[in-house]
C-alpha cells in the first residue's frame, strides 16, 4: 500500500487520489485505505464486534485454540512482525505463546501513530516481550524489521484479519511476492483469509442491520469534506454492498440517490453524478480453501499448514518462504 508520488498541483496526497479517483469513467473510486481515519478506525472496530462480521471472532478462535501448534511449526529463534497492528487481541495469543518458549520481540509496522500507540498499551503487559513499533508503510517497515534481525533469528510475519482480500487477486500475490523479496529461506507469513460462504451471510456482513458499515463507508465522504472542503451532501449517497461473482469479491459502493454536482475544494474538482450512480470504495475477496497454497507457492512460500474455523469458514495460513 505505497502512496503514489505527489503531484505538485496538489498538498497531500488524499487530495490527488480524489481528484484522479472521482474522475474516472465508467466507475468512479475511492481506494479502500482512504476509509480508515481516526472516525473509520473506529467504526470498522465496531464492525468487528456485530453479530454479522464473523471474521474477527473466527480468527480469534483460531489463534485462540491453534496458537501453541503455529508457534510449535515456527521452532527456533523468532522474532515478529506485523503488517498493519491492528487492536492487538489477536496478537496476544501468539505472542504469549511465544513468549513462553523466549523472550520475544514483536515490530508492529503501521502508518498510523495512533494505532501503534494503542497496540503499545494493549500488548506490553505480556511478560517477556519487547514491542517496537515502525511508522512505516508495510514494505518499508517490513525491510526495515528484516534488515536489522540478528545472525539465526528468524521472521515470522502476521499478515492477519484477512486485509489480504482487500487487494485485487493480482495485486494479492504480488504483495506476497514482494514480501516474499524481503525474507530469508524458513521465515514464515502467517496469513488469515476469509473463505467463500453463502451469499446472504456474506452481504449481510457487509451490510448490516444498524448501519454501522454504512456509516463506515459514508465516512469516506464526511472526511472529504472535512478533509479537503468538500461539498459532498452525505444523505444524498447510500451504502451498497453486493458480491462481484467474477472476482468472487463483496465491492462496497456509496450510491447518488438523485443527480448531483459536488466541489471538492482542495482537490481542484468538480464533478457530476447521474442518479444511481456509484463510487466503488472497496472490494473484499473470498478464497476457497485450496486456492491459498497455490497462490502463496507462486510467490515463493510453501503453505505448510492450515488452521481453519468451521463456524464461520475463515482460515489462517503458515506460509514458509523457500
Ligand atoms: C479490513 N478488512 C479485512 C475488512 C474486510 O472484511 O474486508 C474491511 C471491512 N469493510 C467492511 N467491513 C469490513
Amino acid at each position: 500500500m505505497t502512496q503514489p508520488a505527489l503531484s505538485p498541483r496538489f498538498s497531500n496526497a488524499f487530495a490527488e487520489v480524489v481528484h484522479a479517483g472521482l474522475r474516472k469513467h465508467p466507475q468512479k473510486e475511492l481506494p479502500s485505505m482512504y476509509l480508515y481515519d481516526e472516525v473509520g478506525s473506529a467504526l470498522f472496530e465496531v464492525i468487528t464486534a456485530l453479530p454479522e462480521y464473523g471474521v474477527t471472532r473466527a480468527e480469534e478462535r483460531v489463534l485462540k485454540d491453534h496458537a501453541t501448534d503455529i508457534v510449535a511449526a515456527m521452532p527456533g529463534d523468532v522474532k515478529v512482525a506485523e503488517l498493519g497492528s491492528g487492536s492487538g487481541r489477536k496478537t496476544r495469543r501468539i505472542l504469549e505463546a511465544l513468549c513462553k518458549k523466549q523472550p520475544t520481540a514483536y515490530h508492529p509496522i503501521e502508518i498510523s501513530r495512533t494505532a501503534l500507540q494503542l497496540c503499545h498499551r494493549e500488548l506490553s503487559d505480556i511478560e517477556r516481550v519487547s514491542i517496537v513499533g515502525h511508522e512505516r508503510d508495510y514494505l518499508t517497515g517490513l525491510s526495515e524489521v528484516s534488515s536489522k534481525r540478528k545472525a539465526g533469528e528468524r521472521l515470522l510475519v502476521l499478515f492477519l484479519g484477512s486485509t489480504i482480500g482487500n487487494f485485487a487477486r493480482l495485486a494479492a500475490t504480488k504483495f506476497l511476492r514482494s514480501i516474499r523479496g524481503m525474507l530469508q529461506p524458513s521465515d514464515a507469513l502467517l496469513l488469515g483469509t476469509d473463505l467463500i460462504k453463502p451469499l446472504p451471510i456474506l452481504i449481510a456482513a457487509y451490510d448490516d442491520p444498524i448501519g454501522v458499515t454504512a456509516a463506515f463507508n459514508l465516512n469516506v465522504l464526511a472526511r472529504i469534506n472535512r478533509e479537503l472542503g468538500g461539498d459532498f451532501p452525505l444523505d444524498a449517497f447510500e451504502h451498497v454492498a453486493r458480491f462481484n461473482p467474477d472476482a468472487r469479491s463483496i465491492e462496497m459502493h456509496l450510491r447518488a440517490k438523485r443527480a448531483l454536482s459536488v466541489r471538492v475544494r482542495d482537490a481542484d474538482l468538480r464533478v457530476e453524478f447521474r442518479e444511481g450512480e456509484t463510487i466503488w470504495t472497496e472490494s473484499s475477496h473470498k478464497y476457497a480453501t485450496g486456492e491459498v497454497a497455490p497462490i502463496a507457492a507462486d510467490a515463493g512460500f510453501e503453505c505448510t499448514h492450515q488452521w481453519r474455523d468451521e463456524e464461520w469458514q475463515f482460515a489462517e495460513s503458515l506460509l514458509v518462504a523457500r
